[in-house]
């Protein structure tokens, strides 16, 4: 457009003072240039559009399946599942969460999933068998999974009637017997990669004496299970990842076909988080928050020094001094939580919480901060914060910044060390409540585009029918929208 109004703009008008007539003409003229470049932007956004589609082979996408939007199929499914422990009681964390909700969805969607696993509590439990749902516990001495046991009753059910794919949440189902299995997809919630990552931040820290050393050989010990882990990888034939920046790893290090290494996020029950100021105020009445606070930041989970509890502890202690009307909520408990309570007035401990009061906690922030020095993974109190519609404040690992906060509109990044955490603290001070308020909304918008139960569920579910039958591997299917 730009091009085409410069083309007309300075002889045209000279003309027009000499010819009475021409002014009409060249309006005419205009207009229909205009006209016509609309058409070609709007042609052109569309083509744009098209290009964004994805068209193909769902085996060669190299982003998240969650961002697809796939439809109903017929075809039911007989899946085989290790996972290490399947949750009992109290809320789960981490890969038995993904577990639990990942099978349960999949069993409401009519297909047949057989888990093989043993009880959190590491108590005895009867097997549970809940409509297309069957967990089998197949505990040893020490209540861990005892694989032989797990993998008699598995082949007994197969001879069956023979399982269409094997899952295996990390090495729940371990390399050597992976190996022997054709039909198997690992999805890892964790790589050495990863951890070597977290290990050397650490390191770094310890030096600063922010934390007190590690054990000198840690670092040392750590290169060699790295390279053992990359030989062992191989040995399962497809695998999932729940970041981006871990399938680049995958295939760029630990050098796994690109065609066998995809990526599905990872998602929250959004109905247990959404967003609601009501409920917010009253969690910020509750604990004391004054009304005249400016900024209410939260942190929660274990207060444990790997969570980045000492950087926390050392940037804030700055913070509040600069700024006396910002209050930071602790949520959690650990050794941090006495050490946060000596910061005076601008913190509040809250202790740990129950489940049902998280999605209160979320809206009572203006932002949600996790300083975890953990990079392993994608942390879901972050997801669950963006469905309540908050800004996050976290490290800027590989994980975070290509899946989660990939760019300003979601939050604050900063590097592991107090200096940096300090800054991005500040941005969101000088940013304010209402920015926060305006990001936090972009935050909700995008969470409940990639990472809810639903659209992890259906990307698996294609996943397995694609691999079954790869007729499912073509995107889009006609069902699909
Ligand atoms: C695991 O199960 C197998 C097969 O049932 C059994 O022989 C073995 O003793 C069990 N191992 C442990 C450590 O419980
Ligand atoms: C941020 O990323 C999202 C998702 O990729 C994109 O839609 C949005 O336009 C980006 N915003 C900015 C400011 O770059």
């Amino acid at each position: 457009m730009r091009h085409q109004t410069s083309k007309i703009s300075p002889s045209s008008s000279f003309l027009s003072i000499r010819y009475s007539a021409v002014p009409i003409v060249i309006l005419i003229f205009t207009s229909l240039l205009l006209f016509a470049s609309l058409r070609l932007l709007q042609e052109e956004l569309s083509f744009q559009a098209e290009k964004d589609r994805f068209n193909g082979d769902l085996r060669d996408a190299k982003f998240p399946w969650n961002k697809l939007c796939f439809g109903p199929t017929y075809e039911k499914l007989r899946l085989a599942v290790f996972s290490k422990t399947w949750p009992i009681g109290a809320e789960p964390g981490g890969m038995e969460r993904h577990a639990f909700i990942l099978y349960h969805a999949l069993a409401a969607r009519g297909h047949e999933v057989h888990v093989f696993s043993v009880p959190s509590d590491r108590k005895p439990h009867r097997d549970i068998h809940e409509g297309n749902l069957h967990v089998y516990f197949a505990a040893n001495d020490h209540g861990s999974l005892n694989t032989s046991l797990a993998l008699e009753i598995c082949n007994k059910i197969n001879i069956l009637k023979a399982f269409d794919y094997v899952h295996t949440e990390s090495v729940s189902l371990p390399y050597w017997r992976a190996k022997l299995v054709p039909n198997v997809a690992v999805t890892w919630h964790g790589i050495w990669y990863e951890i070597m990552h977290s290990k050397l931040f650490l390191k770094l820290l310890s030096n600063r004496k922010v934390l007190p050393p590690g054990s000198p050989s840690e670092l040392q010990e750590a290169m060699p299970r790295l390279v053992e882990e990359i030989r062992f990888f191989s040995n399962y034939k497809q695998h999932i990842c729940i970041s981006n920046s871990v399938g680049e790893v995958l295939v760029n290090v630990y050098q796994l076909p690109q065609r066998n290494v995809h990526v599905i996020l990872n998602g929250v029950d959004d109905t247990k988080f959404v967003y609601d100021p009501e409920l917010g105020l009253q969690f910020r009445r509750k604990h004391g928050v004054p009304d005249s606070a400016s900024l209410v930041m939260g942190v929660a989970g274990r207060l444990v020094r790997d969570k980045g509890h000492p950087l926390l502890y050392e940037a804030f202690s700055l913070i509040a001094k600069r700024h006396s009307g910002v209050i930071l909520l602790v949520a959690g408990s650990g050794p941090w939580g006495q050490r946060y309570s000596e910061l005076g007035s601008n913190v509040k401990v809250l202790g740990t919480l129950e489940p049902q009061e998280l999605s209160e906690f979320y809206n009572a922030l203006d932002v949600f901060v996790n300083p975890t020095l953990r990079p392993q993974g994608l942390d879901l109190t972050l997801i669950e914060a963006m469905h309540c519609g908050k800004p996050v404040l976290a490290p800027n690992y590989p994980s975070i910044v290509g899946t989660l906060i990939v760019n300003e509109s979601y939050g604050y990044t900063f590097s592991p060390n107090v200096e940096s955490l300090t800054q991005a603290l500040e941005e969101t001070i000088r940013d304010g409540p209402k920015l926060l308020q305006k990001k936090g909304m972009a935050c909700k918008e995008y969470a409940n585009s990639m990472f809810t139960a639903a659209k992890m569920a259906l990307a698996y579910e294609r996943f397995f029918l694609c691999m079954k039958d790869t007729r499912y591997c073509q995107y889009p299917f006609p069902s699909d929208c």
